[in-house]
């Protein structure tokens, strides 16, 4: 099965090396809703340690004592729920994509994150209706977080896909510090708007991708996909920033067509078309795709970004909101590098780099947790250290990359269907790893706290294996030559293979070519 990279030629790249501004512009415009992800997904860590969210959705310890908590179960709803509605949210956006289209979409997804979860977050007074909000919100937020990259991936010029899809990723950094930020500014205000007004700036994250959304073109594909040559024409004269009937115009939609050509003589394809075997091995990349994306949750990265506050409270540390934001700004600056490294490191090179850094600081993180006492200053700052370079691993490497990889490893015809149930898997996993967190580290419960991180360091020894045996190295290559490396050899062969593939310049048509690698 030919893969959606056969248009790719020297003379597009140069092609698209022309285009950059407008599309570079474009492009990081749509990362928008990677801030809208993050924020949604992050504002709740520092939210659930106000007081007066916990005066409104909790009770109070004992009478008269003006301290609040709340209740294990409603804690852990609260928290997980968000990403259950991401899942559903995921697995709707193929429909809706192929449906109204890409842009129009993201518009949609927008509106329900704006009316329906934000605004029920904000009203409620009790825990059903915060719920309801936030089941809301994240089916706007898990729609966004499948059609952002798919939009980007189809509009972007072909020489900065790879960058892209980590911009995406960077942006979502960015919407997680960002909450922190905020809560840290309303933390100690004990009134209507304290965690109010954390909530309430979602809308502003919602109104901005909305309206730049609508201000955006089209993505061409989608309307070459939907016979209409001619917007798409337009599309891309907006995006190439040249007439429509500059050559450039003209030959990336020609690109296009032949792609949709491909496309159809595959004809249309089902979700169980995604498990296929054969000598494409379909069937083992969509394991691959959901299986990245869930050893992604694994690391236990979201215990730092949706408990992290709370954790560095119990363990004793006196301004747990600001290492809260000093988490996040790793987490942002460290995402830096991976734009560079993903296309020269590699992606399989990384990951193993990634999982290997991450279980030694995890492990490290559990036995200082264990052995210090909650007054010993110095201890807790080496516990915060090795949190903070656990996150640096994960913010290069296993970060972005599940998110390239996931876009990168499917062919055309099944593409759009194996990426929605790879991000839903990652949903489905951040559900339930958010969801049976208070449960292992609350006190009456499995009571782990530090003890946790035995567990997200035991995992990281699954993503090294797994990485080892199902990733292939994949830097550098077309998505056609992806479908190559894929026929012929197994990810552990993969590393020379690739080289090969690239010393050749081989292609998908030249079979002699592919015989001699
Ligand atoms: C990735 C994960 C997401 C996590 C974020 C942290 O995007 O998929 O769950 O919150 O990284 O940077």
């Amino acid at each position: 099965m030919p893969g959606g990279g056969a248009a790719v030629s020297a003379s597009g790249m140069q092609r698209g090396q022309k285009s950059h501004v407008v599309g570079i512009l474009m492009a990081s415009f749509a990362a928008f809703g990677g801030i809208l992800f993050g924020y949604d997904t992050g504002v709740i860590s520092g939210i659930k340690e106000m007081n007066f969210w916990l005066k409104t959705f909790g009770y109070e310890t004992s009478p008269g004592s003006g301290e609040y908590t709340i209740s294990t179960p409603n804690e852990s709803l609260i928290v997980s729920i968000l990403s259950l509605g991401t899942f559903f949210g995921a697995l709707f956006a193929a429909p809706m994509a192929d449906l109204m289209g890409r842009r129009w979409g993201i518009i949609a997804a927008s509106m329900i994150v704006f009316s329906a979860g934000v605004a029920m977050q904000t009203a409620a007074t009790a825990v059903p209706l915060f719920v309801a909000g936030r089941v809301f919100a994240g089916l706007g937020v898990g729609m966004i977080s499948c059609l952002v990259p798919m939009y980007q991936a189809e509009s972007s010029p072909k020489w900065i896909r790879g960058a892209v899809v980590s911009c995406y990723q960077w942006a979502i950094t960015i919407g997680l510090l960002l909450a922190a930020c905020v809560n840290q500014a309303t933390k100690d205000r004990n009134d209507f708007g304290s965690y109010r007004i954390p909530i309430a700036i979602q809308f502003v994250w919602a109104g901005v991708l909305s309206i730049g959304m609508f201000l955006l073109p089209e993505s061409p594909r989608y309307l070459v996909k939907r016979h209409r040559f001619d917007d798409a024409a337009r599309s891309l004269s907006r995006l190439l920033g040249v007439p429509t009937e500059h050559q450039d115009v003209q030959l990336e939609l020609e690109d296009i067509k032949a792609n949709l050509r491909m496309e159809e003589e595959v004809g249309q394809s089902s979700y169980l078309d995604c498990f296929k075997m054969g000598p494409n091995k379909i069937l083992f990349r969509t394991l691959t795709g959901i299986f990245l994306q869930a050893w992604q949750q694994l690391t236990g990265i979201n215990f730092i970004f949706y408990y992290g506050t709370t954790f560095f409270k119990n363990s004793g540390i006196a301004d747990p909101f600001l290492i809260t934001i000093a988490t996040n700004v790793v987490n942002v600056c460290m995402t830096i590098p991976a734009f560079w490294a993903v296309d020269h490191v590699g992606r399989r090179r990384l990951l193993l780099i990634g999982a290997a850094g991450m279980l030694v600081c995890e492990y490290l993180v559990a036995i200082i947790g264990v052995t210090i006492s909650v007054s010993n200053q110095a201890g807790q700052k080496v516990l915060v250290a090795f949190v903070c370079i656990y996150i640096a691993f994960f913010a290069s490497t296993w970060g972005p990359i599940a998110w390239v990889v996931t876009s990168e490893i499917f062919p055309l015809a099944i593409r759009a269907k194996a990426m929605s149930m790879t991000t839903a898997s990652n949903w489905l996993w951040n559900f339930g790893i958010g969801y049976a967190t208070p449960y292992l580290v609350n006190e009456g419960y499995a009571n782990l706290q530090a003890k946790v991180f035995f567990i997200w360091g035991s995992t990281c020894v699954g993503c090294l294996v797994f990485t080892y045996f199902c990733i292939p190295e994949t830097k550098g290559l077309s998505l056609e030559q992806i479908d190559i490396l894929y026929q012929n050899t197994t990810p552990i062969k993969s590393v020379a293979y690739r080289n090969q593939l690239i010393a050749h310049d081989v292609h998908v048509a030249d079979t002699d070519a592919i015989h001699r690698v």
